[in-house]
């Protein structure tokens, strides 16, 4: 498999073209960024752990029977990913009410949903992300309805596995944010998670001391993001090879 040219980059991330049609490599960038890109930073290695975090989480949803688009990873920094066509839609799925579903509705600070609350926002940096209604996706054309139907229950049973996952090193999984896209020179289309699932974009705090080891640290300025991101790693047992 050969690296080719960059096919799209983003804040955390650089996608290349390879000579496989239907497979790309993602690079994993060390620039962490929040606000919509108003704050920006390099940290040193949060690229690699974001790599093997996400690895592990895409692995470990795989042998759970998620699709996803985690091939394999190839070095530190790049996996070997399927080539999707990204649907532009925020997956947000909240277990407990923080971050900005707190402002929006004046709600309590770690309020616990009955059922897991599944948000949508459209992925479009100059509207600053906004919160987009089914109708809307729909009528926009990027999915039909029994598509949306079906990305949210898998964004569902997502949420189901990771809280699972999460609580056996004594994590809350308070939310995330995930993406799926469409499969593309497969003759398949099929729609498959994709992106990256780590301490980017989730929230995970300490069961016991609800200490956070997730991007609030840089967003908050509330301490060392590669420290909190390793407790993630610690806990998972996760290898690291420098
Ligand atoms: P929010 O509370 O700011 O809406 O964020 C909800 C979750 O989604 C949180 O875990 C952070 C994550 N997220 C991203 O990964 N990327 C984004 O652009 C946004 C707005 C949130």
């Amino acid at each position: 498999m050969t690296k080719l040219s960059i096919l799209y980059e983003g804040k955390a991330k650089i996608l290349y073209e390879t000579n496989v049609s239907n497979e790309l490599i993602q690079f994993f960038k060390d620039d962490a960024t929040a606000h919509n890109a108003q704050k920006l930073e390099i940290i040193n290695s949060k690229g690699i752990i974001n790599n093997y975090i996400s690895e592990y989480i895409m692995n470990f949803l795989g042998k759970k029977g998620v699709d996803n688009h985690f091939i394999k990873r190839v070095n530190s920094r790049e996996q070997l990913i399927r080539k999707v066509k990204i649907i532009p839609i925020e997956f947000v799925v909240r277990n407990f009410a923080f971050g900005s579903i707190i402002k929006r509705y004046n709600l309590s600070k770690e309020y616990k949903f009955k059922k897991p609350l599944i948000e949508l926002f459209l992925k479009k940096d100059e509207l600053n992300d906004p919160l987009i209604n089914d109708d809307l996706i729909i009528e926009l054309g990027w999915v039909n309805i029994s598509e949306l139907e079906d990305l949210k229950n898998k964004a569902l049973i997502i949420n189901e596995h990771l809280v699972n996952l999460f609580s056996k090193i004594n994590i809350e999984l308070i939310d995330f944010k995930i993406e799926f896209g469409k499969t593309v020179n497969d003759n398949k289309n099929k729609l498959i998670l994709a992106d990256e699932i780590s301490p980017d974009n989730c929230r995970l705090w300490d069961k016991s001391t609800k200490k956070n080891f997730d991007k609030d640290i840089f967003r908050n300025n509330t301490g060392d993001l590669i420290k909190g991101y390793q407790e993630i790693v610690n806990r998972f047992e996760i290898k690291i090879e420098s």
